[in-house]
This record gives structure tokens, sequence and C-alpha cells, in this order.
């Protein structure tokens, strides 16, 4: 038997992982080590020897080798077995599973369970169960219905998680760690237990050293509510009116953190006891917005996530129980969350699940189409994927999961994405190091900003504005232009991007006015909309006339904001954006121009007339001012022209349905033609390139079969 360790697997990943230079010593130690490997990808799948006869492990490991498979993840959820009571630990079986597939020289990725703890557990300690919004006790019977803050449940987590981290610590095979498994994504992502809110509590006196700025900055004076010990603050459960939103926003701000810091806890006993391991966690990225991914993953090695495209439309469908969601929503959220998750530590990501077929607990999501499950997993890769690994291997006989197909079927045939898969694992391994491990650039950034997300998710302003779907729509809308975008944080530096977008900036900071201003003031163009400035950091509304703190930069002021119902709106262009007009939806923003130019007016109504979308000229850059919510394609056309007017240039010119990235490295350029629909497509191609996938060369056109894929390299 060839034994096969991490440092040794993780040579194979080096020329991604060293190229991206991620900052935990445990891949310079990898660099040294068989640099020269061809795979350059963690390409794996999620496996379940807890829930599969002992019998068939080594059929399975053997079959999981052969198809071409560098590395599971396993035990996620196995609590249970590996403590069937409190402080008697069995790993043998463990030992023996991780042993079966290392033979077949498979590395393992272990995750930790805390995701799902046994019922000797809860029997013995009720009290760690998670309170919903509604203030009722969570039941055991499910998963992820803990408490982020229990200090009963976080000492039982760390000595699970410790007891396994010295079990394996030295296990050949063993490479890494998952912690826990989707931190937040349950029926309740947020806790209001009483531990909550004595966490909240302590969090508050060292946010807030004094009572008097607490009471202050929240204004309590309002409905009275003065607090004259931290141990008044509530939390925000249902009462007779809506809650403080100072308050309200900072308990969401505490619920991110109590995961997150449970996470830490779990990651310093990895870190100490396994150092030679890498640690990760697995959630879905946005436009999920229930935890701060950013400091979710902060200090891990990689950011790793959930991909279920199909699953995501099944959901959208249930949703608005109409025809099939169009297409380009569920690609631009896809790929939305591949850019957010590169962008978080500006490195390579993994896909710790990707879809492999139909999906579902109580129904069935879609069969992918044929060619569907390759195509997501090249759009994973096209965005900066260092990995993908695929959920699942065989698809449950019992549990709430039966439904969710692996690749493999419940009487273990084949599914209909098997042949698919390992070819595209196939092809993935030949692709080869340069290609896999170029850089993603981008001069175009979109802000994702929890803040701005969670205060309106509070008062939203109009039931049918959110913060998520403002940001999925612009991503969308940017992204026709088929050009890099980076995901960014409102603190990051804007001075490495042409172009800012930043969709609802409804909390703004001093701090991030200062960024913005500098970086208009020095050539970037700043493109923004409705309810921008309105409120401060700390949720209370502007005392200046709006926009607030950019009032100077954005060159107009807000006379008035309205909500839209059942009145319609329009919006006319006028110069530079001059073209068919536009529907309005649900907000416009009046704007008064003071040194900006008018670019729309509105058409209708007591408005008629008044500007709706200005730009302003601000030392050397531009800022824009889209004070109507323009329907999709007006917005597409828009914010298109902005990007080109920065010199933000297109990749290429293709058909609807077609998605282009470029990876590039030094003057080498790799793009990436995929085509999330089902007829075959055309796209022209400026001058000779190889098809590195087919071999093909191709000249000034290549066409893509249903959701087919092509990766062309210039020759
Ligand atoms: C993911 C989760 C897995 C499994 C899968 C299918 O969100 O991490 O444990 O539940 O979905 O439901």
């Amino acid at each position: 038997m060839r034994s096969i360790n991490r440092r040794e697997f993780l040579g194979g990943t080096v020329a991604v992982l060293g190229v991206a230079s991620l900052r935990h010593p445990i891949w310079a130690l990898a660099a040294n080590s068989a640099a020269a490997s061809p795979n350059p990808l963690l390409l794996g799948v999620d496996y379940y020897p807890d829930q599969t006869p002992e019998a068939l492990w080594d059929e399975d490991a053997r079959m999981i080798a052969e198809f071409g498979f560098t590395n599971v993840r396993i035990a996620e959820f196995a609590w249970a077995l590996m403590e069937p009571s409190e402080g008697k630990f069995d790993f043998a079986w463990l030992g023996r599973a991780v042993q079966t597939l290392h033979k077949q020289n498979i590395a393992v990725i272990l995750g930790t369970p805390s995701a799902a703890p046994p019922p000797w557990l809860t029997a013995k300690y009720p009290e760690i169960v998670e309170v919903n919004a509604q203030g009722a006790p969570l039941h055991p019977g499910g998963r992820r219905f803990t408490c982020p803050t229990n200090k009963t449940y976080r000492r039982l987590s760390l000595t699970i998680a410790d007891e396994m981290a010295r079990t394996f610590a030295d296990t050949p095979g063993v490479i890494g760690w998952q912690i826990d498994n989707e931190f937040t994504l349950g029926s309740s992502p947020r806790c209001y237990c009483s531990h909550c809110q004595a966490g909240f509590q302590d969090w508050l006196r060292s946010k807030y050293g004094s009572l008097d700025n607490l009471n202050r900055t929240w204004g309590t004076v309002f409905w009275s509510q003065s607090y004259s010990d931290f141990s008044q603050i509530p939390v925000p459960l249902p009462s007779g009116g809506d809650p403080n939103p100072g308050l309200a926003l900072d308990y969401n701000r505490y619920q991110s953190y109590a995961n997150a810091s449970y996470l830490e806890e779990q990651l310093a006993v990895l870190r100490k006891i396994c150092p030679r391991h890498f640690v990760t966690t697995n959630n879905i990225g946005a436009p999920y917005d229930m935890i701060d991914m950013r400091s979710l993953y902060a200090n891990l090695d990689f950011v790793a996530f959930d991909n279920y495209p199909g699953f995501f439309e099944m959901l959208l469908h249930e949703q608005s129980r109409s025809a099939p969601v169009s297409w380009d929503y569920i690609y631009a959220a896809t790929a939305l969350g591949h850019d957010f998750a590169r962008s978080i530590h500006g490195k390579p990501f993994m896909i710790m699940e990707e879809q492999s077929g139909k999906a579902g607990q109580r129904t069935f999501s879609p069969q992918p189409e044929k060619g569907q499950v390759r195509m997501w997993t090249y759009q994973a890769i096209a965005h900066g994927a260092m990995g993908v690994n695929y959920f699942r291997w065989d698809t449950a006989t019992f549990g709430a999961e039966e439904y969710w197909h692996g690749i493999l079927n419940h009487d273990r045939s084949k599914s209909p994405s098997f042949d698919e898969i390992k070819q595209t694992v196939k092809e993935l391994k030949a692709l080869g190091p340069e290609v896999l491990t170029a850089s993603y650039p981008a001069e175009t950034a979109l802000i994702f900003d929890y803040d701005c997300d969670w205060a309106l998710q509070i008062q939203p302003g109009h039931s049918a504005l959110s913060y998520a779907t403002q940001v999925t729509s612009w991503y969308g809308a940017i992204a026709s232009n088929h050009s890099g975008i980076d995901i960014i944080a409102p603190g990051t530096d804007l001075a490495a991007y042409k172009i800012v977008f930043a969709p609802v900036v409804y909390l703004l900071s001093e701090a991030q006015a200062a960024r913005i201003r500098s970086f208009v003031q020095n050539g970037g163009v700043f493109v923004t909309n409705f309810r921008l400035g309105a409120k401060n950091e700390t949720s209370q509304m502007s005392r200046t006339p709006l926009p607030g703190l950019v009032r100077d930069v954005m060159g107009v002021t807000v006379e008035d904001y309205v909500p839209i119902y059942s009145a319609k709106q329009g919006v006319k262009f006028s110069s530079t954006l001059a073209g068919a007009d536009a529907e309005s939806g649900i907000w416009a923003d009046i704007l008064q121009p003071v040194t900006a130019k008018v670019l729309g007016t509105y058409t209708s109504g007591a408005h008629a007339g008044r500007a709706a979308i200005t730009m302003n000229t601000f030392g050397k850059g531009r800022a824009v001012y889209i004070g109507a919510d323009l329907d999709p394609a007006s917005l597409t056309r828009v914010l298109r022209s902005f990007a080109a007017s920065a010199g933000v240039k297109q990749a290429l010119d293709v058909p609807a349905g077609v998605e282009v990235t470029v990876r590039s490295s030094g003057s080498k350029q790799w793009t990436f033609l995929l085509n999330h629909t089902d007829t075959v497509q055309t796209v022209n191609i400026p001058g000779p390139h190889t098809d590195l996938l087919s071999g093909e060369p191709q000249t000034r056109s290549v066409s893509l079969s249903a959701y087919g894929v092509r990766v062309l390299q210039a020759s």
C-alpha cells in the first residue's frame, strides 16, 4: 500500500495554494513537497461510512478511488457513534473507515459533529436548545437546533472536537477539518434564549462601556426604554410593538459574533492539536445573509461552501409558486456566491458540497439536465475554486435526506450524473496546474454590507425591499458585462477598482463615507441607488439632508423618498443614458441636483419631470445616484453603460445565457465559456484559440452544446 499523508496530498494542491499564498504555514509546509504534482485541485465526495454497512466500505473506497477522487469529507454528523454516552468515546469505527479510504489513497477531511448532538446529550442538558424568534424552544429530532452561546453546549462540542483531534492528529490520510456544518442554516437562524440574552448583555457591556453611551446610541428615551442595568436589556422577541432598531441591529451582530466565536473555540483546539491540518467550515455564502461570513471565515485557512443551484431554483419556485424561475437569477445568485467566496480572503475557495443529482427533503428539486453538474463544476473553477466535493457518494435509504440524490442511487446503481462527474474529474485533472492556478482579475467591485442588509430586514421601508435581492439583481446586471467582479466588505480599500457598485447603502458610517469620497476624488466611478446614507451605523436616521455624509460627492439632495405600491412610476433617460423608458418598481428617491447632471427623470405622478438619476463629477471621478428601482433590463443597460465609461472591458460579446470568465497569469489568459441554457449557443471569438477540454483549435467562433463548457487559450 502506498501511503499518502497530507503533506504529500497537499503537494498536489500547492500550485493553486502557493500562488494564492494562503497565510497559514501549513501551506508553506506543503510547498516543500511534490510541487510538480499534476493535480492542483481537491476533487472529492462527501461520504457517510457512519450510514453505510461496514461490509461495503472496501467497495466504496475502491470505487471512489477509481472514480478519480482525491479526497472525502466524513463524520460531520456522527456524534452519537463517536460519543455514545457522555465521556465514553469510540473512534475505532472511524479509524477503520479512514484506514480503508487511505488504503486507496483517498485523503480525508474530518467534520466535527456539533451541528447534530445525540439524544443522551439533549436529554441530560435540555437547556442547550435554541429558542426561535417567536420565543418557542426548538426540539431535538432534527439538526441545527442548539444555542451558540450556551456554555454547556460549547463545552460538550469542544470535548468531542478535542477527542477527535487527539485521535486523528497523526493518522495517515487525514488532511484537514470542517468545523460543524452550515452555521445558522436551520429553521431558526438566530437564537433568542436566556443564555443568548446574557451573552448579548456582556457583549453590549464591552461594546458600549457604559449604559449612558448605550442609551444615547439606541435612543432608548423613545417609549420609555432607558436601561439602568445591563441585565434589563431584552432580546428582540415579540413585544407589543417593534423593537428599538439599534437594539435589533446589535442583536444580529451579536448572533453572528456568537456563532463565529463558537467556531473559534473549536478552531483553537484544532490548531493546537493538529497544526499540520487545514481547517475550514462550510456555509452557503452570499446571498445567504443570516451570519457575517467574513467573520466566520476570518481565521480559517480557506473558504469552503455548499453549492446547490437546482435546490435553490426549487426553493424560489416554491416561494413564488409561479412558473420556473428564470435562469439568470439562479446563475447570478450562484456566480455571486462564488465571487463572494473568493473575495473573502482574495484566495481560492472550495466547494465542500456540490449538487450532484435531484435534491430535497420533502420534495425533489429538478433532476439536473445532462451536462449541468459538469457546467456547475466548471463555473466554480471559472470563478477561482481550488476544489470541488460532490454531495454525496451514495443516496441515503433512511433519515430525513432520502430524497437527496448522490452519485449512487438508493440501490447503488449509477445515478444519471455518475458518468458525467467522472468525466469532469478526469478533464479537470488533465487541465493542468497553469490554468487552474491562474488568478481572477477584477476591475469592478460590488459592496455587500451585512449591516445594511440586517438594518433593512428590521425596517425594510417597503415590504418588497430586500437587500439580498437588490444585491443579486445588481450582480446579475453587472455580470452581464462578463468582466471580473469582486464582492467586497464596506471597509475595503476601493483604490484597486475602476468602478464600485453599492446598492442600498442604507447605513453609512463616517469612515465609509470618507472612503467613497477619496475613491471618487481620485478618479473612481461610484454607482449607488436609493436610501443612500439614510442611517448611520448605530441605526439612527441621518440628521442632515440626504444623502447625508456624501451629499457633496453625489452632488444632489434627496428632496423626498417615495415607496411605490399600486401607482405606476417610470423613468425617461437622457444624455449619455438615452434609450427606451424604464419601469420603476418599489421605490423612488426624488433628487434635486446641486452640482450633478440629470440623466433620467420620472415620467408620472406628482414627481413627473423630477430627477431620478444623476451623475456628479467630483475631483477626478464620478458619482452616480440611481433614485429609481429600475426594471431588470434597464438596470442592466444603465449599469453596463457606467462600467464601459469607467473603462471596464467586456471580455466577449456573448448571447444571453452564456457566462464568460477570464483567468490569467502574466500575459497568458484562459477564457471559460459556460452555457447555462438548454440550447446550442454560438460565440464569436477574437482570433485563434485552443479549447483545452477538447484539444480542438477554434478560429472565429465556437459552439457550445446545451450546458456546454469551453476553456479557451489564445494560440
Ligand atoms: C447541505 C448540508 C448537508 C446536507 C445537504 C443536503 O446544506 O450541509 O449536510 O444536508 O445540504 O441536504
